[in-house]
């Protein structure tokens, strides 16, 4: 096809909205998949992400589609994941794309996410065409929502098309207006190759893939290859599109979305962001690639049994191929023994990336509180950063300790909005701005980034029914009145359940989080005192009373289903138990401080 006929686009939309629905129903017009094939929801191509419903990796199709006057296109549809913690990944998907698809639920209005993510695509030159969704539906009010694109977005909305994804209406209408709404990329076949790479995976039969965009230029099996970012020459094996199946073509041509495979074994021998091009063309330029993505939580991960250890790290690292933003270092605790501190993009990152250790990798993991990262300045001047509490010096040394702040947009609608409020107060935010935009509030906070990252998200959607939507990004380090808060077992220290804390919060949260343990830690054959200290003062504490012999007789002899529930959870406790000192802790316990606001 010439390169007049190629459109390449992604989908912007905030979770929920419909984009894999829209994105699949597109796909089964342009005769890419069957009905049965549509179920199965193609492009959220891992399990996890169906059962969650959401999209997390950036992934391609390549469909033709045939105008109603009879011109042949072909589509490029690159998929965007919709989440807070992913969105440095819209961004590159949006770099391959010269449009976008913002599609937004006529229910529901626009929600903060989709206007961040917008915002991005009109920076980096796209087209934009707002699609108002769900039209199907009794509460949809398309009047009231284009006035909400064009008030919070400032997008023209008059023509927006509108469709229902689920029963497929109006969706003629809307390929049409993608094809004259979004221009056809700039890019010529006979220049030399400039091909960026959007992103590489690691695949246990084909080694590296890589899906690029060709800039200029024409790729084919055989051709020498270079990487711009090592200097390494490789040799194409493989080259094609995803249909969405993988589909050998032999070539790619500049305008064009697709894979390249050239017996890399490593990740690392094709970043994403890089630049390839021919080895008889290494005077091409490089072009600016992505900016790297830092982890904003670090958590400590553990084997229960120290046996996995090995298993654990070989994990860890395959994992890694497949995920450049997941960051591990060996760590070792006193209290749970060798294990790792990793760092994720946010807590879904870190659920996602636990559930997959323990599903796909089989291992019993034990998960510490998640933190955000400190940064500290010396007495001397020097400057370093913790993702670790228990690794926090000597305060006496410290001349100054400073914690991470975002910028925090959050869309409510106005009924919602004194909750809002309240609770960005307790979470010891600045508001900054607000004002009304349609039918909405819009609120723009400053916020500790850890008040945010742990339950503000669910804490939002919980006073708003539902309506609230935030997004966020790190702005600064601020220095804060922060302390360690330790929890000690029979007086001992637990480097794991150490946590930085607000020292104004310091004893209120300390008895909280004793109160919690005590109820989480299952009673044993003595007592057990949990204490909180802030800088070697205790500061709250209770204790966890010995368990009297007599306690499982009477159940025994009691009612049989709450037996049986009691067995249940015992089995259940054993799985997540990890022996500290005499004592036996479960892993609520080391998360209990998530759970004492
Ligand atoms: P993420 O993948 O998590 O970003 O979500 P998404 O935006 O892709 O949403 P998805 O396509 O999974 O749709 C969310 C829900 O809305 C699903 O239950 C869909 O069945 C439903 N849905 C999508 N489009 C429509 C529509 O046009 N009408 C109705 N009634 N429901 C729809």
């Amino acid at each position: 096809g010439e390169i007049k006929h190629i459109r390449n686009f992604s989908i912007i939309a905030h979770i929920d909205h419909g984009k894999s629905t829209l994105a699949d129903r597109i796909i089964q017009i342009c005769g890419g998949l069957s009905e049965r094939e549509l179920k199965e929801q193609v492009l959220d191509s891992m399990d996890l992400e169906r059962e969650r419903g959401i999209t997390i990796k950036a992934q391609s199709v390549t469909l033709d589609y045939r105008a109603p006057d009879d011109t042949l296109y072909q589509l490029n549809f690159i998929d965007t994941p919709g989440h807070v913690d992913f969105s440095y990944e819209v961004s590159r998907s949006l770099y391959a794309c010269e449009g976008a698809l913002l599609v937004v639920d006529a229910g529901q209005g626009v929600e903060a996410q989709s206007v961040a993510n917008c915002y991005t695509a009109v920076e980096q030159g796209l087209e934009v065409l707002p699609v108002l969704n769900k039209m199907d539906l009794p509460q949809a009010d398309p009047d009231k929502v284009i006035h909400e694109i064009e008030e919070i977005i400032g997008l023209e909305a008059d023509m927006a098309p509108r469709v229902s994804a689920k029963t497929g209406l109006g969706m003629e209408g809307l390929l049409e207006q993608l094809v004259t709404f979004i221009p056809p990329p700039k890019g010529d076949v006979e220049k030399p190759v400039q091909a960026l790479i959007i992103d590489s995976w690691f695949d246990n039969y084909q080694g590296v893939v890589s899906l690029v965009r060709l800039f200029d230029g024409t790729l084919k099996k055989g051709d020498k290859i270079l990487m711009k970012s090592t200097g390494r020459e490789w040799e194409i094996s493989d080259i094609g599109i995803f249909t969405p199946r993988q589909k050998s073509t032999g070539v790619l041509r500049a305008g064009e979305v697709g894979f390249v495979i050239a017996g890399i074994k490593d990740i690392h021998g094709a970043p994403v962001g890089d630049t390839i091009t021919h080895a008889k063309t290494p005077e091409v330029e490089r072009l600016p690639g992505f900016q790297k993505v830092k982890p904003q939580v670090y958590a400590g991960m553990f084997p229960i049994s120290s046996d996995d250890y090995e298993d654990f790290r070989d994990a860890l690292e395959k994992l890694a191929l497949n995920d450049a933003s997941l960051d591990y270092i060996p760590e070792n605790s006193d209290a749970l023994g060798f294990g790792f501190r990793v760092g994720f993009l946010g807590t879904l990152h870190m659920e996602i990336i636990q559930e997959r250790l323990e599903r796909e990798y089989g291992l019993d993991l034990l998960t510490t509180a998640p933190t955000v990262i400190y940064e500290l300045e010396m007495d001397d001047g020097e400057i370093s950063y913790v993702s670790n509490p228990s690794k926090l010096p000597d305060m006496g040394r410290v001349n100054e300790i400073r914690e991470p702040i975002v910028r925090a947009s959050i869309l409510v609608p106005q009924e919602y909005v004194g909750n809002v409020i309240s609770e960005c107060v307790v979470r010891r935010g600045v508001q900054l701005d607000m004002q009304v935009l349609g039918s909405q509030m819009q609120l723009i906070y400053e916020l500790p980034m850890s008040e945010v990252v742990m339950d503000f998200f669910d804490r939002l959607k919980s006073i708003s029914k539902g309506y609230a939507s935030l997004d966020y990004g790190f702005e600064r380090f601020e220095a804060a009145r922060l302390a360690r808060l330790d929890v000690l077992i029979n007086g001992d220290r637990v480097d794991a359940l150490a946590t930085i804390v607000h020292r104004e919060q310091a004893h209120q949260r300390g008895r909280a989080l004793v109160e919690r343990m005590q109820e989480m830690i299952p009673r044993q054959m003595f007592d057990v005192a949990v204490q909180a200290a802030l800088g070697g003062h205790v500061v709250a504490r209770s204790t966890v009373k010995a368990l009297r012999k007599n306690v499982t007789a009477k159940c025994y002899g009691g009612d049989v289903s709450r037996k049986r529930k009691l067995l249940d959870k015992q089995k259940q406790g054993k799985k997540r138990m990890k022996q500290v000192g005499k004592v036996e802790i479960p892993q609520d316990a080391f998360l209990a401080v998530l759970k004492v606001n």
